[in-house]
């Protein structure tokens, strides 16, 4: 039985900035996710708030993101990038490993892994 019903729910905007926060630096810090640590800017600050502010809307939280940006559509800012399956997957691995580092519990993981899966996926932009 569920204790809450969104993600946002569960954590809140201070634990959704540590999760963006520890996800760029384990990114910026594990060899296998050095290709697309390489497809970022060399500070990743900027980068930390931005998806902050976008998951804190995609968890169900205020949409912060679309307020500022005008769009949720997370394909053009990507479209630059040549993604693959490789690529999702570091990306995704880096998600794994901040949920650790946040101490996520299991309830709010499986609550998150089909639609973190997903939405990498409609990232992806090549084979
Ligand atoms: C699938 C693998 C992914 C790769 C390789 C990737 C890579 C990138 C890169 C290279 C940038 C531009 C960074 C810069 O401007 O310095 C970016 C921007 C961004 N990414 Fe991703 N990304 C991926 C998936 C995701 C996912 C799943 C989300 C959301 C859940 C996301 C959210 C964002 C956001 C919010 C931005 C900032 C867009 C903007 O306002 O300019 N990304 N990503």
């Amino acid at each position: 039985m569920a204790t809450y019903n969104t993600p946002y729910e569960a954590l809140g905007e201070d634990r959704i900035r540590q999760l963006t926060s520890a996800f760029y630096d384990i990114m910026d810090s594990l060899p296998e996710a050095a290709g697309i640590r390489a497809m970022h800017g060399k500070d990743l600050a900027p980068m930390k708030e931005r998806l902050a502010e976008y998951l804190t809307g995609w968890m169900g939280g205020p949409q912060i993101y679309a307020e500022k940006y005008g769009s949720v559509c997370m394909t053009s800012p990507h479209a630059g990038f040549s993604i693959g399956p490789a690529e999702r997957d570091q990306w995704l691995l880096c998600m794994e490993r901040a949920l650790d580092a946040i101490d996520a519990d299991p309830e709010l993981r499986e609550m998150l892994k089909e639609p973190m899966f997903a939405i990498a996926e409609m990232i992806r932009n090549t084979d």
